[in-house]
């Protein structure tokens, strides 16, 4: 199966590029099935329903979040509403074991989804890091630990929550949002193996490491943003230079037309033994 992932879309200039960039890479790449990391589609942070019915009526199908996933809470309801398959990160806040038995407030979404393509079955895995993060997320390596072995507490595990049967396990592709390559590469070579991708957001700056790792998973630190090229990292440069500058506080603008960069990844799964064949980096700029 093809996939085509898209890094981080940042706000307004970020849809409008993979919008008009997607009929060509269509057209190349013959994806089976579209995936983007939304955190920043609505404004730079957050998503919404118009933002994400926007990519939705272009056949993105999948997706997959961040750190600013729930920066608006018009974005609660469109995370547990499953007609529009968006995750959140998995390991946010995990759900504790049973026998616990403490009530714990319960985080909005799904952190992960299982689609069919064609013969196979595809459970794609929105996972965060935790190095210079200020939120203390639970640790994506027992929560991905937990996922694959299908036996996480609660609503956790992949067979109880989709009714994916044990013993027919779904290729995987994990969207690791981290800000530390160390953290990244290190998850790659966790998960070598053991699912067909882990591709990386956040940054923003995609790297030059795309690659099959030795067991078979494709890899990338981080497949970098779809937004205004001359910018800081998607947003205006002025008031972020100011920021550094003084460290007063500024509101981030993003400019409504200019050079766009489309960063994304093609991966070709091998739906029988949910490994990677291939990985290739996109680097496109158009004008928006
Ligand atoms: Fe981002
Ligand atoms: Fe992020």
């Amino acid at each position: 199966m093809n996939i085509l992932f898209f890094g981080d879309i940042v706000g307004r200039p970020g849809r409008r590029g993979v919008i008009k960039l997607l009929p060509e890479l269509k057209r190349e790449y013959a994806p089976d099935l579209v995936i983007a990391n939304s955190e920043n589609l609505a404004h730079g942070k957050g998503i919404t329903t118009s933002t994400v019915s926007e990519l939705r009526d272009v056949g993105m199908s999948v997706l997959t979040g961040g750190n600013h996933s729930f920066a608006k809470s018009e974005g609660f309801a469109v995370l547990d509403d499953p007609s529009f398959k968006v995750i959140r990160p998995v390991n946010i806040s995990m759900p504790l074991p049973a026998e616990c038995m403490v009530p714990a407030p319960r985080v909005p979404g799904r952190g992960f989804l299982s689609v069919t393509v064609g013969a196979y079955e595809l459970l794609i895995v929105s996972l965060i890091g935790r190095v210079f993060f200020h939120d203390q997320y639970d640790d994506p390596f027992r929560a991905i630990d937990a996922l694959l072995k299908d036996e996480g507490p609660l609503d956790f595990a992949p067979s109880k929550f989709l009714g994916t049967s044990r013993g027919k396990r779904p290729a995987v592709f994990v969207d690791f949002h981290a800000e530390a390559t160390s953290e990244k590469v290190a998850m790659g070579h966790y998960l070598d193996g053991r699912v067909a991708a882990v591709v990386g957001t956040h940054t923003h700056v995609p790297t030059a490491d795309a690659r099959i790792l030795p067991k078979g998973t494709a890899y990338i630190s981080d497949v970098g943003m779809c937004g205004l090229k001359e910018s800081v990292i998607g947003v205006d440069t002025e008031p972020i230079l100011n920021k550094f500058l003084t460290n007063m506080p500024v509101e981030h603008t993003i400019a409504e037309h200019g050079e766009v960069v489309v960063r994304a990844v093609a991966v070709e799964i091998d739906g029988a033994t949910g490994k990677a064949k291939r990985i290739e980096q996109i680097l496109r700029e158009t004008e928006v």
